[in-house]
């Protein structure tokens, strides 16, 4: 049986909660084949405890969920409050027009995922599942496979990005994508 269709509601009340949630906030990244790409992301939580599971949910607008459909590991980087610089080149910038990982310093990871130097608290997932309900977000879910943290970190908030525009706006939908054809060609520079 479907479950219907939902029942408008009073948006301003769903961000005023959202906003008192104050996700923190971390950078995706994924590689596939000399494509890379890497987002910030508020959507991302764990969903298994045994055996322990991962999830982030990407933009179908971006460049980091196109180039994440054909990777097998993610990395989930926690942002730290000193890192309104890479929270703006990660979210703030789409890897559409500029090549993000020659802006920061970065090092090569399990199954060639490019691991931030700066992001001391990063996890990387191995890929099990994907769920797309058709709506403008994608879960990927992980098992994590590496995982390191250093203690003192202080996360880096959604309030802390209330000044960075999103390089990509979710309603964005590019239309009519070779995906292979698109990752096959060299990343912009
Ligand atoms: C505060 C904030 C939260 C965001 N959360 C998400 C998210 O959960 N998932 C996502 O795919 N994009 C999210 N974005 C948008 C992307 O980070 C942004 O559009 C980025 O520029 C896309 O880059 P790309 O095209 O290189 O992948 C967020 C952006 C900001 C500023």
């Amino acid at each position: 049986m479907g479950l219907g269709t939902p029942v408008a509601m009073d948006t301003a009340a769903f961000d005023a909660i959202m906003a008192a949630v104050d996700s923190p906030l971390v950078v995706v990244t994924a590689a596939a084949g000399e494509q890379r790409g890497g987002c910030v992301a508020g959507f991302h939580t764990q969903c298994g405890l045994d055996p322990p599971r991962y999830a982030v949910w990407l933009s179908k607008a971006n460049l980091t969920y196109r180039v994440a459909l054909f990777a097998s590991h993610l990395a989930v980087h926690l942002l730290d409050a000193r890192d309104h610089d890479l929270a703006e080149l990660f979210g703030g910038t789409t890897g559409d027009d500029v090549d993000k990982f020659a802006r920061c310093d970065w090092t090569l990871g399990p199954a060639g995922v490019p691991l931030l130097d700066r992001c001391a608290s990063v996890l990387v997932l191995q890929r099990t599942a994907t769920c797309d309900t058709g709506d403008d977000h994608v879960c990927f879910i992980g098992a994590p496979v590496d995982a390191r943290h250093q203690p003192g970190l202080r996360p880096f908030h959604l309030s802390d990005a209330a000044d960075i525009e999103p390089g990509h706006a979710a309603e964005e939908r590019p239309q009519d994508l070779d995906l292979r054809t698109e990752l096959a060609a060299p990343p912009p520079q």
